[in-house]
């Protein structure tokens, strides 16, 4: 197969890339908006499409020249087209559309989430290849959700949070302890300088049945510590030794919910025996630590892609484009863009769905669901 482009905008990364067929990258390139939502604790979505809007032309432009490719020379383009921010999608889906129309290259509306769970199939993470079925543990700030990947188009979800993401919740802990947006890393190398044991914060769903997740429990347990001291900024070793509390408590639950998620994944299928896990969060050394333990426990390898694979990205979309395309799947330019777009959506569009990977299905008329 020819190289493909792949473009990411669903939140506040701007990214392309451009990978040959077999999946390795020639040029890739990310753009964090941080500095410019920094200032209001978050996204701003209408920050956002604009800055995707700003960026996303040169850093195109800049992928392919690195590449040495022109358009004409590609075998497709695939842009995140949801779950996300509206207008952040529409900006990504219009600039893939458009070069797609131009040079008549196939287009792929990529599900970002498939994006994620398509990661660790890319040449070089796994010897010889990841393969299906294998459970995905993925953990940002915006999603938390324990999926078994069967296939192309093909993922079940075992499980997921029932209010905030791991990655919104180390955020706002990061808030209370007065450390900058967004919190996850800032909050991992204050934790490095504290004590675990000081504070036994509530560890929400442990041991409990199936694989979801809770969050603001712990999260309000977080901020009644931080009130009983006083206004007023915290001494730094209390603030560390909150710190390490809070992350071994997100992390022994991560290991937790994970372990139960291979039970129900390896119940299904006997032959699943990789935990893969991505996301902001997978960034994070206590989390990591957490998980290879559960893993190895569970008798199962953990995949943990490096950190720039697992944050947001437009190399995991270009591979999820290069896995549906090999199929033949691609989309059409009416696709529209999906603020949310539940991975279980995606095998309406599978045709065999007993044999590990989708078939295409023809275009329904009038209808992109
Ligand atoms: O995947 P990601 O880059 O973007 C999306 O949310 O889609 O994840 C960002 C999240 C943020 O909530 C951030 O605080 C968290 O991942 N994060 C971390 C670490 N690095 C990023 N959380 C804990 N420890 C880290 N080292
Ligand atoms: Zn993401």
């Amino acid at each position: 197969m020819r190289p493909v482009l792949g473009i990411e905008s669903s939140c506040d990364e701007t990214a392309a890339a451009v990978l040959d067929g077999e999946g390795r990258i020639l040029a890739e390139s990310v753009a964090s908006q941080e500095a410019a939502h920094a200032p209001y604790g978050g996204v701003v979505p209408e920050i956002a499409a604009r800055a995707h809007l700003a960026l996303l032309p040169d850093l195109v432009r800049g992928v392919m020249a690195r590449a040495g490719l022109a358009f004409d020379a590609l075998g497709g383009v695939a842009a995140s087209a949801g779950p996300g921010l509206i207008g952040g999608l529409i900006v990504g889906s219009q600039v893939a559309k458009g070069i797609a129309l131009a040079h008549a290259l196939p287009y792929v509306a990529v599900n970002h989430l498939e994006a994620h769970a398509l990661t660790a199939r890319l040449p070089g993470l796994v010897p010889g290849g990841a393969p299906f079925p294998y459970l995905l543990l993925l953990v940002s700030g915006g999603h938390c959700q324990c999926v078994a990947v069967e296939g192309v188009g093909r993922h079940e979800r075992l499980g997921g949070t029932v209010d905030d993401a791991a990655g919104e919740a180390f955020d706002k802990v990061a808030k209370l302890l007065g450390l900058g947006w967004p919190g996850g890393p800032a909050l991992e190398q204050l934790a490095a300088d504290g004590d675990a044991a000081r504070f036994a914060f509530p560890r929400p769903m442990l041991g409990r049945e199936g694989c979801d997740f809770s969050f603001s429990g712990l999260k309000t347990a977080v901020a009644q510590e931080v009130a009983r001291h006083g206004a007023g900024a915290l001494p730094r070793t209390l603030a560390a030794d909150i710190a390490a509390g809070f992350q071994h408590a997100v992390a022994e639950v991560l290991a937790d919910r994970a372990q139960h998620a291979m039970a129900m994944i390896r119940a299904r299928a006997t032959a699943a025996r990789l935990l893969v896990v991505a996301g902001g969060v997978a960034a994070n050394g206590a989390v990591r630590a957490a998980l290879a333990l559960a893993a190895e426990a569970a008798g199962f390898a953990l995949v943990a892609p490096p950190v720039r694979l697992c944050t947001d990205n437009a190399v995991m979309v270009a591979w999820a484009g290069i896995e549906r395309l090999r199929l033949g799947l691609a989309d059409g330019l009416d696709f529209a863009p999906r603020p949310r777009w539940p991975l279980a959506a995606l095998a309406a569009s599978c045709h065999r769905p007993a044999d590990g990977a989708c078939a295409p299905v023809p275009p329904a008329s009038g209808s992109t669901d």
